[in-house]
């Protein structure tokens, strides 16, 4: 029998333009004439049966909304093999017979762990600001915080020219760069400091002492992960060596992940949502809705999860190129 009713929630750090995807999905179930219902605060939700019918008009005037009305939460319980066997009987008490899950990697290891051991049919979409999932050119909610980041640094940028200052701006990303990289680049800093990099201090010295000589401003971008440690670490150890400039630090943190998304992650949702949907209808399952030079595709979770992404070598060449 095919699939009747899709079950979709959102989990792991929420990020902009999953409202849009959850409306998607939605939109994308009644168009094609399956149920579909909501699962609260992520895991949780399907541990503890909180499941809401979703009518197609509950998930009108969301596409703009940063954050996600499924709310979403860690479930300690879920992690345990009785937990998941909990889920399962939830879920089939509701009906539910597939899920569309939207996360990052913790998420879509925990869908595939779930898929395996209890067969429910499951299609991820990558919702994550990090754009740290292999697989994938782009993750939802990655467009809108850069774009959050740069606007900052922007505003940033012109304090510090009125006072001949060194930033250090702290952005968002554990164990990514990818917003620093791309903040950097696009808010023309002289200097970024990702956790893919072991770019050291001596090296970030250097960097200085050569700007010192023709720039009164100088911004650096610190991506939280970084190993040398977060902005504030990165600007003390830069001062004990050299102390040319008056230095600030600002740590962008939360702000990143909040607000209304951008064109390019709504209309990736919507192209998202409609995908899982329509992937779950003709078979497919244990895999993510990716976008690989323009185009959705689907990846097998197995390809996606616990894989390192690289920062791409062109860019990190470009941002040496502009900083000069
Ligand atoms: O994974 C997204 C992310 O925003 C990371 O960049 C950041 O390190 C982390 O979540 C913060 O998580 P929390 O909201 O739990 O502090």
């Amino acid at each position: 029998m095919g699939i009747t009713h899709i079950g979709v929630f959102t989990s792991g750090g929420d990020a902009p333009g999953m409202n849009a995807a959850i409306r998607a999905v939605v939109r994308a179930a009644y168009y094609h004439g399956v149920r579909i219902s909501g699962i609260m605060g992520g895991y949780e939700g399907m541990v503890h049966g909180d499941i809401r019918p979703m009518a197609v008009r509950d998930v009108s005037n969301i596409v703009q909304r940063g954050g996600t009305i499924l709310r979403s939460a860690r479930s300690e319980a879920f992690r345990t093999v009785e937990g998941r066997a909990q889920a399962r009987h939830v879920l089939g008490a509701a009906g539910i017979d597939a899920l569309v899950a939207i996360g990052g990697d913790g998420t879509f290891t925990g869908a595939s762990l779930f898929q395996q051991e209890h067969g429910i049919p499951t299609i991820g979409i990558p919702g994550t600001i990090d754009n740290d999932l292999a697989g994938t050119d782009v993750t939802l909610g990655f467009d809108t915080a850069t774009n959050t980041a740069m606007e900052a640094v922007d505003r940033i940028r012109d304090t510090a020219s009125a006072h001949d200052r060194l930033f250090f701006v702290e952005v968002m990303g554990r164990t990514s760069g990818a917003i620093a990289l791309h903040c950097g680049i696009a808010a023309g800093a002289e200097f970024v400091m990702v956790p893919e990099r072991p770019e050291g201090i001596e090296e970030l010295v250097s960097a200085l002492e050569k700007a010192s000589s023709s720039k009164s401003s100088v911004i650096v971008i610190v991506a939280e992960g970084d190993e040398e440690g977060g902005a504030y670490a990165v600007a003390r150890k830069v001062k004990e060596r050299y102390d040319h400039y008056d230095t600030r630090v600002t740590v962008l943190g939360h702000v990143q992940r909040g607000g209304n998304p951008s064109v390019a992650d709504r209309v990736l949702a919507g192209r998202s949502g409609v995908a899982a949907v329509e992937a779950l209808l003709a078979g497919r399952s244990g895999a993510m809705v990716g976008v690989v030079n323009g185009h959705v595709v689907l990846v097998p979770f197995a390809e996606a999860i616990g894989v390192r992404r690289a920062l791409d070598p062109e860019l990190l060449r470009v941002l040496g190129v502009l900083a000069i």
